[in-house]
């Protein structure tokens, strides 16, 4: 099939679908406590996507050439019948890379069944294995050991390689970063140190809390030598190091101080149907209510293929000749 490109010459391959926006933990950067407080955010379970619905939109994206689909929140695994939603996502034709990104403290009871459900890959978010820091960044909930026990469950399932995705910010928990590095280098996990993003409105983000890149590869190369990784996947968000001494690998996704708009392939649709082109768009577009009001399969797909082909969104590339910061959706709406 061909691909379906967009404005810029970037074909739809990816799919992050949010299932839910509540979280049990409360990361100062994504939804801290007293901006939930002060809206009353979450949505009603009758405004969520059904498993039927995102079923049948996963289809539709299967047909328009995905084959690979992440499933976000919030927290997927409050989800009541996540597994079962795996399970039915995994059955579709075409999908052939299905992952998860978890904050991990339900994995312990979940990890085994959604191995047999057909899960294929397991990202858990560690900001910082101090549990001072980690319990300040996750907003006063949960607890390293927590997370640590979640990533020993999913390995006992069977996810042997798992992505840990470290948000890292100047003065909070950058100085903690050595030690999680050295943690994971000897384990078959990856480290992805992510710099911290102006998504959403209620994050408090301010350039100078944004640790580059660049220096923290510095200082890690430092400690263990490093080597650039050669062939990344197209449409890969992280750059990836190895170190020397055979001990692994490293990613960093810079998306502040190196944007990678240029092959992003990636949809995405949040818990309550809206599909979005850009992690930063102001707007999304309503899917839910075509879905519920009897668009079928084939009008989904040329819904969608007509928004893709109008794509043009580069956010990141064109945040700093942007005059201020642009309102956009939640991360734990979007899902990241
Ligand atoms: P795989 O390649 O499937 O392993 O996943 P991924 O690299 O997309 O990883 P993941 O979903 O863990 O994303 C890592 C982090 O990168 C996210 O949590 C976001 O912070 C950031 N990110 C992911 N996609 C985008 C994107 O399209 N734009 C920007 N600016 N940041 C992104
Ligand atoms: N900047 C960078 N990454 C973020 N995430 C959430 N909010 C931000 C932000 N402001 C990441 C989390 C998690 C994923 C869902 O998104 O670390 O891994
Ligand atoms: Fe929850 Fe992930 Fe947001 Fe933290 S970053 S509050 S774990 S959704
Ligand atoms: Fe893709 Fe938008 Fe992120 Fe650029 S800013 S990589 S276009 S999601």
């Amino acid at each position: 099939m061909e691909p379906l490109n967009d404005t810029l010459s970037r074909p739809l391959k990816d799919l992050r679908i949010s299932v839910l926006d509540r979280c049990n933990l409360r990361c100062t950067y994504c939804m801290p406590e007293e901006s939930l407080h002060a809206r009353g955010v979450f949505l009603r379970p009758q405004y969520l996507l059904s498993d039927g619905e995102i079923e049948l939109l996963v289809r539709v994206f299967a047909r328009l050439g995905v084959h690979k689909v992440r499933l976000t929140g919030g927290e997927p695994l409050l989800r009541p019948g996540f597994v079962e939603l795996v399970s039915r996502i995994s059955a579709v034709e075409g999908i052939t890379d299905l992952a998860l990104t978890t904050n991990a403290i339900l994995l312990p009871r979940h990890a085994g069944a959604l191995k047999e459900a057909g899960l294929g890959r397991i990202t858990v978010s560690l900001d910082s294995l101090d549990g001072d820091v980690f319990y300040k960044m996750a907003g006063g909930r949960g607890s390293v050991q927590e997370v640590l026990d979640g990533i020993s469950a999913a390995e006992a399932a069977g996810f042997e390689r798992v992505k840990i995705n470290t948000v890292v910010q100047r003065n909070v928990n950058d100085h903690t970063v050595i030690d999680l590095v050295e943690h994971f280098r000897t384990t078959p996990h990856t480290v992805r140190l992510i710099e911290f993003m102006d998504v959403g409105n209620v994050n408090n983000w301010d350039r100078e809390l944004v640790v580059p890149s660049a220096e923290l590869l510095k200082k890690i190369h430092d400690r263990w030598p490093l080597r650039p990784v050669a062939k990344q996947p197209l449409g890969e968000t992280a750059r990836r190091y190895a170190f020397t001494d055979g001990a692994g690998e490293i990613g960093f996704i810079s998306s502040i101080t190196e944007p990678f708009c240029g092959d992003c392939s990636r949809a995405r649709v949040t818990a309550e149907g809206l599909f979005y082109s850009c992690l930063f768009s102001a707007k999304g577009t309503v899917l839910r209510d075509k879905i519920r009001a009897g668009s079928g399969e084939d009008e989904l797909v040329d819904e969608i293929r007509g928004l893709w082909l109008k794509r043009a969104d580069r956010y990141s590339e064109l945040r700093s000749h942007l005059p201020q910061r642009q309102p956009h959706i939640e991360m734990y709406r979007m899902g990241g």
